[in-house]
């Protein structure tokens, strides 16, 4: 759901890892950006409670006469999204790639993924300074790394950006356009899942076209929406991810960089407090629809309400997290992060998502060790999507 403002783009927008969140309490009414009213949840055990209990679901979220979550058309609210399916339906269709993303498959990858890591930096290291590490590094680096397990061509790669920048759209395009560039990358998709039914290689796709034969009966438009998702979803999260992390750690943390280039292990953790400690964009909530009356923490949620889970205020909830460790990068987490969710729906790229972060971040500082910015933190320029932000261009030198 979108609650980011389309027009507030430019170097007013606060960095991701100095928003402000209101301490965690109980539920409480609230409003969607629309104005219809939505139930807040903020403490983490309320948090995962909504996200794992299947009495608050996300199909009925799109009903004709639900209020919108959204003003203008964008993937993430496309009713046939995986994500946007409930119970029975969503298992049908997650269980396709039920084997593709698991820490054992993603453990087989890390060497291919280090080698594009490596490639890359290589490519860096030639550049004259101040280098843009978005244009060079935290984008090609998961689009290499989704092109390669999708088996996806270049052209395919060079259109990766328009899709996303339009299906993750911030208001900046029209509707018209946007509806027209979603019909084109649907047809992508459709085409996509044709050409591996008639050839099936040794990847994602033909693994998901294999799996979706196997169960039988899943609507095509889900599967083609589970493609595009994946496209998308794979590079978008990852490369914001990684533009904000170095933004926070350079900008405000460059202590930690030497030991983030000297111990991987290290890496990895530190990986895992950005994924927890930096939203990917200004979204208060991921939203769910109550099917029944249900209590959580003490308060009735009525039947028909729509609730917002706000993970970034329960990933602070310091009941759970202390708040001596909060901000200390090496630190293991106290409790799984949020920022993954939790339940059905927790993220499927998960472990690629952490693995990628930490090869990255690692092979980044072993190589420089003296990267730091070439302009102020305050200097930057936001890309606004409806679920995430990130620098769109960020200036470094060594
Ligand atoms: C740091 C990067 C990432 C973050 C922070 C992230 C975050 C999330 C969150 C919070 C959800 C669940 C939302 C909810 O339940 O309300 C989710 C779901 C999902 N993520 Fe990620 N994600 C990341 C990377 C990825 C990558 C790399 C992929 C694909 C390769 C991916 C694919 C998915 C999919 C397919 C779902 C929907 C799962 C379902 O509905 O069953 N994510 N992600």
């Amino acid at each position: 759901m979108t609650t980011t403002d389309p027009t507030s783009t430019g170097p007013a927008l606060v960095p991701l890892h100095r928003l402000h969140f209101d301490e965690p309490g109980p539920p409480r009414l609230a409003e969607l950006p629309g104005g219809a009213p939505a139930w807040l949840v903020s403490r983490y055990p309320d948090v995962r409670q909504v996200l794992s209990d299947p009495r608050f679901g996300r199909a009925r979220l799109y009903a004709p006469d639900a209020p919108a979550l959204s003003e203008v058309p964008d993937l993430v609210n496309n009713p046939d999204l995986m994500f946007n399916q409930d119970g029975p339906d969503h298992l049908r269709l997650r269980r396709t790639l039920r084997r593709a993303f698991t820490p054992r498959a993603v453990a087989r990858w890390r060497p291919w993924v280090t080698a594009i890591v490596e490639q890359l930096l290589h490519r860096l290291d030639g550049q004259p300074q101040p280098v843009d590490v978005v244009e060079e590094f935290t984008l090609p680096l998961p689009v290499a790394v989704i092109s390669r397990l999708m088996g996806l061509d270049a052209s395919a790669r060079d259109r990766m950006r328009h899709w996303s920048e339009h299906a993750f759209s911030d208001g900046s395009h029209d509707g018209e356009e946007v509806e027209s560039v979603l019909k084109e990358f649907s047809a992508f998709g459709a085409e996509l899942l044709a050409e591996r039914r008639r050839t099936p290689a040794d990847d994602l796709i033909s693994g998901l076209v294999r799996a979706a034969d196997e169960e039988g009966g899943l609507p095509e438009t889900q599967l083609v929406s589970l493609v595009c998702g994946l496209v998308v979803g794979g590079h978008d999260s990852t490369m914001t991810m990684l533009g904000n992390a170095l933004l926070y750690i350079l900008g405000e943390r460059p202590e930690s960089w030497p030991r983030i280039g000297a111990d991987e292990e290290a890496a990895g953790r530190v990986a895992d407090r950005l994924i927890h400690l930096v939203p990917l964009g200004d979204d208060r909530g991921t939203a769910r629809h109550a099917s029944a009356d249900v209590e959580v923490g003490g308060v009735t949620i009525p039947a028909g309400a729509v609730v917002l889970a706000d993970c970034g205020a329960a990933n602070r909830d310091p009941d759970v997290y202390p708040r001596h460790t909060l901000d200390d990068l090496f630190a293991p987490l106290e409790a799984p992060t949020l920022s993954l969710g939790a339940g059905a729906h927790y993220c499927l790229g998960a472990w690629l998502a952490r693995t990628e972060l930490q090869i990255a971040l690692h092979r980044l500082a072993a190589r420089f060790p003296e990267l730091r910015l070439a302009e102020p933190v305050e200097g930057v320029t936001w890309r606004t999507g409806t679920t995430s932000r990130s620098p769109r261009r960020l200036s470094l030198t060594w």
